[in-house]
């Protein structure tokens, strides 16, 4: 039986970022791997690929071969209890990649040696930085040749603007890698490449620097290059500072290779140590601390027919305080409301299991039929709300267009069922007639749109196809009526209302934005609704 404050301690909930392919599954098997989660590697991809037969996104995942769905993985590594956030990637990249970050205290950013920040991974990486989520940076893929470490660290620092402390550093023989030099705790770590392609853990050597074993061990010129390096590093990197990277201003990097687990352990011993525990959360009513006694919680994801028996839907709810029990009476502050939290779920590595106690930083799966919403807040400690989960800009629009004309009531319903659930984004060419003749529809990624139409198919009745609309890159306007008016009716641009009404332009290219917002001073541009 332990305390909250025992337990607070002990968590860590965070998630991985990167770009589609820098080897975000590699290293999540490694790291349930070294947690004892699973026994041997490689059977994450295993089951996913098993799940194709059972789930109920069966024909889309199994058309796709991926997985629309994700979850949370919980396991355990010398004594601390980790909640791994898994934020949707490939196609399945959507709203829910984003809003999985609000539920983090802390974020893995994953770099492929060769491709260092790509796309994807400056886009979550945006998301963090708006929150301060402290960042660990990890450099995968090392055991083959990529960039000059020392170029790919500054290459960090300029595309995103966060300074580095390399936390470790790769060391190669003759080409192949070898180890990592431990720069915090002065130690070499020479790992053996296993006869399994990384299915169990590397075997691994610590030696201290100046032991002259690893002289040997490394021969002249490695160790030479090393040391020559380390100098380098002393004199113009960054120094370590824990204060800065909890603050998200420094961001400590560190080398290794997932398939092969080199670095892994170190990286995920360091980590763990430097992360921070659940953090206080912004409120209503103030900070809340993760060790008040009263439970309290929030809505981050909602994800329908997971089990395809059921229609239940499940929502995703990270604690923030207190002790939550199963069975527990709760207030849903939005509707002020009594809720029940029975029979909640929790996660171990993809499997479900029902738990009776969570503690601040866990995240339990909580049944539901419609009356949870996304950024909703369950709380034991009367009506105090978190702060809001930001709406995320969508990246692709469409017009809905309904096969069925006489469906329509349908259609709404289901889009105001998707919009509840985070699924989808609606908006509307008209202010005041929000059930205008072709409602939009937004998604972060594409998949979505995919989703959107087999749901209103299967769970509707509607059928309906989607016309895409060329404009991206929206924006909310706010500002004097008029001018707000003048500036959405301009040529090039299109006008559109979200579900609250609040007005948005679209732009064609990255260009005519850009042009615009330098040119138009007398209203406001917001990326993320105001
Ligand atoms: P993702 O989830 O981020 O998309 O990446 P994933 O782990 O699926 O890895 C993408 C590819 O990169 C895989 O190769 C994987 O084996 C490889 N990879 C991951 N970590 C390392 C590493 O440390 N070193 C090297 N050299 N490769 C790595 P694949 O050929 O696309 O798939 P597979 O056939 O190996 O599954």
């Amino acid at each position: 039986m332990h305390d909250i404050q025992t337990a607070v301690r002990r968590r860590r909930t965070f998630a991985i970022i990167s770009h589609p392919d820098a080897g975000k599954t590699t290293l999540t098997e490694k790291l349930l791997l070294y947690g004892g989660a699973i026994h041997l590697a490689g059977s994450v991809k295993a089951r996913r690929a098993q799940r194709h037969a059972t789930s109920d996104w069966m024909k889309l995942e199994q058309e796709r071969g991926i997985s629309v769905t994700s979850s949370v993985m919980q396991f355990e590594y010398e004594g601390f209890q980790i909640n791994l956030l898994d934020t949707p990637g490939h196609e399945d990249f959507s709203e829910d990649t984003y809003r999985t970050l609000v539920a983090a205290d802390s974020a893995v950013m994953l770099l492929d040696n060769r491709r260092g920040v790509e796309e994807r991974t400056r886009q979550l990486f945006a998301v963090c930085k708006r929150r301060r989520t402290p960042i660990f940076t990890f450099v995968n893929k090392c055991d083959r040749a990529g960039t000059d470490p020392l170029r790919l660290v500054s290459d960090v620092e300029a595309d995103l603007g966060i300074a580095c402390y390399a936390a470790s550093w790769p060391i190669h023989r003759d080409g192949a890698f070898v180890g990592v030099y431990d720069r915090r705790h002065g130690r070499v770590h020479l790992f053996a490449r296993g006869e399994d392609h990384g299915a169990t853990r590397a075997a691994e050597q610590a030696l201290a620097l100046d032991d002259p074993a690893l002289h040997t061990l490394l021969g002249a010129p490695t160790h030479e290059q090393l040391a020559h390096d380390l100098a380098l590093l002393d004199e113009a990197g960054h120094p370590f500072d824990a204060g800065a990277i909890l603050a998200g201003d420094l961001t400590p990097v560190y080398f290794g290779s997932a398939l092969t687990n080199f670095g892994v352990e170190p990286f995920l011993r360091d980590f763990l140590q430097l992360a921070p525990a659940p953090t206080p959360r912004e409120s209503t009513a103030g900070l809340v601390e993760p060790t008040s006694d009263a439970f309290t919680g929030f809505v981050f994801k909602i994800q329908a027919n997971m089990d395809p028996r059921h229609r239940d839907r499940v929502a995703f709810v990270r604690v923030c305080s207190g002790r939550y029990e199963a069975g527990m009476e709760v207030m849903h502050v939005r509707t002020r409301k009594p809720f029940r939290l029975a029979a909640p779920q929790q996660f171990l590595a993809r499997e479900r299991v029902a738990v009776d106690v969570a503690w601040p930083g866990d995240v339990v799966g909580v049944m539901d039929r419609g009356t949870l919403r996304i950024g909703d807040t369950l709380s034991a400690a009367g009506p105090i709300e978190f702060s809001g989960i930001p709406r995320f800009p969508p990246e692709h629009f469409a017009r809905v267009v309904l096969t069925d004309p006489m469906r329509r009531k349908q259609l709404d319903a289901g889009l105001r069922q998707l919009t509840e659930e985070g699924a989808a984004q609606v908006f509307f060419t008209s202010a005041t007639e929000t059930t205008g003749p072709t409602p939009i529809v937004g998604a972060v990624g594409l998949l979505q749109f995919d989703v959107m139409l087999h749901r209103l198919q299967h769970e509707y009745g509607v059928t309906a196809r989607l016309e895409r609309i060329s404009a991206r890159y929206p924006r909310w306007i706010t500002g004097p009526k008029a001018e707000v008016e003048r500036v959405a009716t301009e040529r090039g641009r299109t006008l559109l209302y979200d579900a609250s009404g609040a007005p948005l332009l679209l732009f064609e290219d990255e260009w005519a934005l850009r042009w615009t917002l330098e040119r138009e001073r007398g209203v406001q541009f917001h990326e993320v609704a105001p």
